[in-house]
């Protein structure tokens, strides 16, 4: 294992005052995580609101699944949803989350995700003659952001003729932009009232994206079956096997776009900052590259590929652990409850700080250092130490789907490239909603020619 450590996030070590925390929460809002975060097992204070931040592993299963009615997702995490996915399973509480959930479950069943394969494969290809065309280096970032976007897109509203692939894509990067500068002040408990720049003009945007996937829906009922169903196929036909329920156009319409803002970003983030591990540690890039190598002799990863990579995978959940693209969750208690003997009141604001659990030195040896092996037996792993889909009812309900893409993708992207660090240009991970690089994740690139693999 390599002694020196991947990038972090610089964590600030005395406590913030309120007019320092907002300065540094316009930068990087992983920053007003302080760094005792990663020491202790819970932390309060006051900035605004009452607050918590909780690293302890019992106390998160109280939040995430034995107490989850006391703790629904943070107003903060709705109003900023709201707008483009509306009252969708992604934010919805009660009676209307359970029963979306329940028409969505099957959806996400192994069979149809390993038939959904294919679209991530033809994605690996379609990224390896991006990659093979670009000059000596580039930004794996932006590549592995076109990669996944191409597959959810593929796998919610495909060839359809009134669906914009490209339109969509800027539709959400623009909105998503917009909701990021001004998540901040939601995060430090600022009224709904206080007018927060660009949400007029990003609804905008969001109402033609909206009108274009109603369409497309509609197009989709009137349309002959499909041999291999996508997700809106399976979504259209889903209903809550309890109340029989289906969902109208406009609630698949946000579900849909909620797989698509929760799902392409998050996994291209899991992706680029995985070749940048691997590009930092030569080491295991070669181990991953046999592995792939050996069981694909040249051809494309496909989803049945996947049990028999389990390095790959390994590799993959190391790097959710560094760096978890959702690295902050947030949840308003309810009613009055105890964590870690600690008095949580309601109304309290309770922060899952999941970048500072998976580097809680209390909970992992030798946090900061990236070392795959550490997954080798999963069993080995403390549950809720290691939470980048989060847990119990709300678990993320593409967890299966962005694994099997993302050891798809890494494993014909390493059996075909040698991934290499450039001097000076190390990413910058930045809390923007999600854990981004600043500026890309920009690596030499170099391809692997038959003839070098079997020197
Ligand atoms: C590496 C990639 C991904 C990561 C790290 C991730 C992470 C998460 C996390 C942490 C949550 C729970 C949020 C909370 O409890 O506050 C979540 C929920 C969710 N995710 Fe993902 N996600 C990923 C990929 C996907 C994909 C590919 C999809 C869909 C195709 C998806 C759809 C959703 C939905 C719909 C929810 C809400 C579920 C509910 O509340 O019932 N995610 N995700």
């Amino acid at each position: 294992m390599k002694t020196d450590l991947p990038v972090r996030v610089p964590l600030h070590k005395p406590p913030l005052g309120i007019l320092e925390s907002v300065r540094t929460g316009r930068r990087n809002v992983l920053e007003l995580i302080p760094d005792i975060a990663t020491q202790v097992p819970i932390l309060s204070g006051r900035t605004v609101k009452r607050w918590h931040m909780v690293m302890d592993p019992g106390a998160l299963k109280r939040i995430l699944k034995d107490n989850v009615d006391n703790y629904p997702k943070s107003v903060v995490t709705k109003l900023m949803l709201n707008p483009a996915i509306g009252d969708s399973l992604f934010i919805a509480e009660g009676a209307h989350w359970r029963w979306q959930r329940r028409a969505a479950a099957p959806v996400f069943s192994h069979r149809n995700v390993t038939a959904l394969g294919a679209v991530m494969s033809a994605a690996a290809d379609r990224a390896t003659d991006r990659i093979a065309a670009l000059p000596e280096q580039g930004d794996l970032y932006q590549e592995m952001v076109t990669a996944t976007f191409e597959v959810i897109s593929d796998v919610t509203f495909s060839g359809s003729k009134t669906f914009d692939r490209d339109a969509t894509h800027k539709a959400i990067e623009t909105y998503m932009a917009g909701v990021a500068k001004v998540s901040f002040l939601d995060i430090i408990g600022a009224p709904p009232w206080i007018p927060r720049p660009g949400r007029m003009f990003t609804r905008n945007v969001m109402g033609r994206m909206k009108a274009m996937a109603d369409q497309t829906i509609d197009a989709r009922r009137a349309a002959p079956k499909k041999d291999a169903p996508d997700l809106l196929d399976l979504l259209l036909t889903g209903e809550d096997p309890e109340t029989k329920r289906q969902m109208t156009t406009e609630e698949l319409r946000d579900n849909l776009l909620a797989f698509i803002v929760a799902g392409h970003e998050t996994t291209a983030l899991a992706l680029a900052w995985a070749l940048y591990l691997c590009a930092f540690d030569p080491a295991v890039q070669d181990k991953v590259r046999v592995e792939a190598e050996t069981l694909l002799q040249g051809r494309t990863t496909t989803a049945a590929d996947v049990p028999n990579l389990p390095y790959t995978r390994q590799v993959i959940d190391e790097t959710l652990r560094l760096y978890p693209p959702a690295a902050f969750l947030s949840r308003t208690a309810l009613g009055p409850d105890e964590l870690c003997g600690r008095e949580v009141r309601k109304g309290d604001t309770v922060i899952l700080p999941i970048y500072a659990l998976h580097r809680n030195a209390l909970l992992w040896d030798n946090p900061d250092a990236f070392d795959p092996d550490r997954f080798a037996d999963p069993k080995a792993i403390d549950r809720y130490a290691n939470l980048p889909f989060g847990d119990g009812p709300r678990i993320c309900i593409g967890a299966s789907f962005a694994v099997q893409e993302s050891v798809i993708i890494l494993a014909t992207l390493l059996s075909r490239f040698r991934f290499s660090l450039i001097d000076g240009r190390a990413p910058k991970p930045v809390m923007i909603l999600t854990l981004r690089p600043e500026g890309g994740v920009w690596l030499k690139v170099e391809p692997i020619g038959k003839q070098a693999l079997a020197a």
